[in-house]
């Protein structure tokens, strides 16, 4: 028998499906929304992404508000999702208790089984909405407020960030925030994304789909790295230590959070924009130890290791500026990528295969069968 190859390990370079949605170029260092430039579509609104991902075009203003006036119709989430998040034991991580939020939603979704192209783009509306709504539920018991109801009039990121700290965020502090959520909205065939396709490919449902995304994503390799990347600037500390503090990492084969990518031989297109806001908010909060120390650490690796940042790095320290506790980074990453994950899992259906590899058994055969009553 002709030996197995093995598709090579984490499936690198491996195609698997085609995709019109995003294109990641590792080697030039672009990433592509629908055709676009990530530097272009930056300065898109995240309503304006959504309609993007979900119709394949920029909207045009009346599709905008539609598109506006849709997600608002679907921030509230039913009292006994908000009721697990606010009775959960408190050391819960918060993409756990996201993670089971958004699985709590397939009861209440109308038509939640459906595959229906057009039932698949309210659920994703829906889910877009709610995500972050459980997510604000989630920050705003971590610090001991009371939820806060949805604010009509402000947009996704503005709402979210009312919803989470009880009061309206200062206009630079959503805008921020929208572009981060722009920046993190979609990537190729990421782990978390692929989680998503694989789950709808056996014909299940769009929030079996997300939660099952939502727990990939938690992982420090994949989203999980930003609340990472703080807690290791934390252990630094300061400037001074950046150094030593490597030496030692990598002396001991550490990895170091926020750096390196399966696909990007370059620097992450979406790390340039993050940089910079990451330079921006710690001169406005008047603290730019952590751009600093981030700067260094990202001098030292490209001159000790030849690696770049990717979009975990600045975004941790931008995010720490803006006031927001480390542990909520992931879950703000998932409130971003929760439309990609959609526009997936309906990509994924229009012409939908089982995903089923195979595994090259290895374990032993022939055994001796001993009934249980002689073992
Ligand atoms: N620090 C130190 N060394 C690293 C790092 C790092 N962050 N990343 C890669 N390397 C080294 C590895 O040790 C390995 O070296 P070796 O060949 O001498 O053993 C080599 O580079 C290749 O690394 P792999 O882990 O095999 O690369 P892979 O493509 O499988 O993993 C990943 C990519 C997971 C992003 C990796 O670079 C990593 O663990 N980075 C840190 C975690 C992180 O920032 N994750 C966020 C990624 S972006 C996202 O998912 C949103």
């Amino acid at each position: 028998m002709a030996e197995i190859q093995l598709a090579p390990k984490g499936l690198e370079d491996v195609y698997v499906e085609k995709t019109e949605l995003s294109h990641v170029d590792g080697t030039n260092g672009i990433l592509v929304y629908c055709g676009y430039h990530i530097d272009e579509v930056a300065r898109c609104s995240f309503e304006e992404i959504c309609h993007l991902f979900l119709h394949g075009e920029l909207p045009n203003k009346a599709q905008l508000l539609d598109m506006d006036r849709a997600l608002k119709a679907e921030r509230a989430v039913p009292a006994p999702v908000l009721d697990f998040v606010v009775h959960a034991p408190t050391d819960e991580h918060p993409m756990a208790l996201l993670r089971t939020g958004v699985s709590m939603l397939s009861g209440y979704l109308p038509d939640v089984d459906s595959l229906e192209p057009s039932t698949l783009r309210k659920h994703a509306i829906a889910l877009v909405a709610k995500t972050a709504t459980i997510a604000a539920a989630i920050c705003r018991t971590r610090s001991g407020g009371k939820l806060v109801e949805p604010d009509m009039s402000l947009g996704h990121a503005a709402n979210f960030l009312k919803m989470s700290r009880g009061e309206k965020p200062e206009d630079v502090v959503a805008r921020t925030l929208d572009t981060a959520l722009v920046l993190h909205a979609d990537h190729g065939f990421n782990a978390s994304t692929f989680t998503a396709r694989c789950v709808i490919s056996s014909l299940s449902d769009m929030v079996s789909a997300m939660t099952a995304a939502i727990g990939s994503l938690k992982g420090p390799l994949h989203g999980g790295a930003n609340t990472a990347v703080m807690a290791m600037l934390q252990e630094i500390g300061s400037v001074a230590n950046v150094e030593p503090w490597l030496e030692k990492a990598l002396g001991e084969k550490h990895k170091v959070m926020g750096f390196g990518h399966r696909v990007y031989k370059t620097i992450d297109p979406r790390a340039k924009h993050l940089k910079r806001m990451s330079k921006e908010w710690g001169e406005r909060a008047g603290n730019v130890k952590w751009f600093e120390m981030s700067e260094k650490l990202e001098s030292l690796m490209m001159a000790k290791k030849k690696l770049n940042p990717n979009v975990d790095f600045y975004s941790a320290s931008t995010y720490y500026a803006m006031g927001i506790e480390p542990e909520m980074f992931t879950v703000i990453f998932a409130i971003a990528r929760t439309i990609g994950w959609a526009a997936h899992i309906i990509e994924q259906l229009k012409d939908n295969r089982i995903m089923r590899p195979e595994a090259l058994y290895v374990g032993p055969m022939g055994k001796t069968f001993i009934p249980i009553e002689k073992r």
